[in-house]
């Protein structure tokens, strides 16, 4: 039987992830451990973080994320990989938009994986390079109807990824993202219900509008982050990989 180390052997690499409670990120986490990494966790739900190690937090504290990678390599001892899974989303048009929403939307989806990469970029060429994957959106290339909050700051994420994978691939650091659609998580399922729709057969019935059949799992997408952590994506810097089933957003 294959095992993920036979498609993407992680053996003894360390890594840092972080939305490790949600959806995604637990599957992402999974996924690095099969293949033999070790992996902190990070999340403000520390109860869903399922990799060993963790250091809970908020990420909306600059202080925070500025010493994650520090704290991250001394549990660690060492960096070879950052993943920036954790995001929020705040749903309606502009005119409906507080400014708490903006300013948390900011701070979780741009600031925080601005400050982790800033301070873990040092680190990873401290240990010979390294690999960051940020978890962008379809809607940061795309942006879908009424989530102006949510498409713009994918984009700066999309935008910061393609500048990091330029200025640092002469370091050994390879910067990329992976930009999916829509993927059966919490943060899909609340849409749903903040609607007053059941999710799983509001899923049922958004599955037929995609060409593969089905949204994604979480499963789905931590692979595609499982290559571009590691080696067998040792060519790509900068890239936005786009993961949506054949959906194309309209
Ligand atoms: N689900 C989708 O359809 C979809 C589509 C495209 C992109 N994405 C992106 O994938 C990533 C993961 O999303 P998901 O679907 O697994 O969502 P999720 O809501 O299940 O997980 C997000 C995680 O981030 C954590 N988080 C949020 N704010 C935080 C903060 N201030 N401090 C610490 N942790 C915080 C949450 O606690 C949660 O565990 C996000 O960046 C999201 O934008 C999701």
């Amino acid at each position: 039987m294959k095992t993920e180390t036979d498609f993407a052997d992680l053996s003894g690499k360390k890594a840092l992830v972080t939305g490790a409670a949600g959806g995604i990120g637990q599957a992402i986490v999974k996924a690095l451990t099969a293949s033999g990494a070790f992996v902190v966790g990070v999340d403000q739900h520390a109860d869903g973080v399922v990799s060993d190690d963790m250091l809970p937090g908020d990420l909306t504290d600059p202080d925070y994320c500025d010493t994650l990678p520090q704290q991250a390599a001394e549990v660690l001892g060492g960096l070879d990989i950052v993943i920036n899974n954790a995001g929020i989303i705040r749903r309606g048009p502009v005119t409906e938009a507080s400014d708490e929403d903006f300013r948390l939307s900011v701070s979780v989806n741009i600031e925080a994986p601005f400050r982790i990469c800033r301070a873990a970029i040092p680190l990873l060429e401290e240990n010979g390079g390294g690999a960051i994957v940020n978890v962008a959106s379809c809607w940061g290339v795309y942006p879908g109807q009424n989530h102006p909050l949510y498409c713009m700051t994918k984009a700066a994420l999309a935008s910061l990824t393609q500048c990091l994978g330029k200025d640092h691939a002469h370091q050994g650091i390879r910067v990329n993202a992976v930009c999916p659609n829509e993927v059966n998580t919490p943060m899909i399922r609340s849409g749903f219900e903040i609607r007053g729709l059941d999710p799983d057969r509001a899923i049922l019935e958004l599955n037929q509008s995609v060409p593969l059949g089905r949204i994604a799992e979480p499963e789905d997408i931590a692979d595609v982050v499982l290559f571009l952590a590691s080696e067998k994506s040792r060519y790509m810097c900068g890239a936005l990989v786009e993961v949506n089933g054949g959906k194309a957003v309209a």
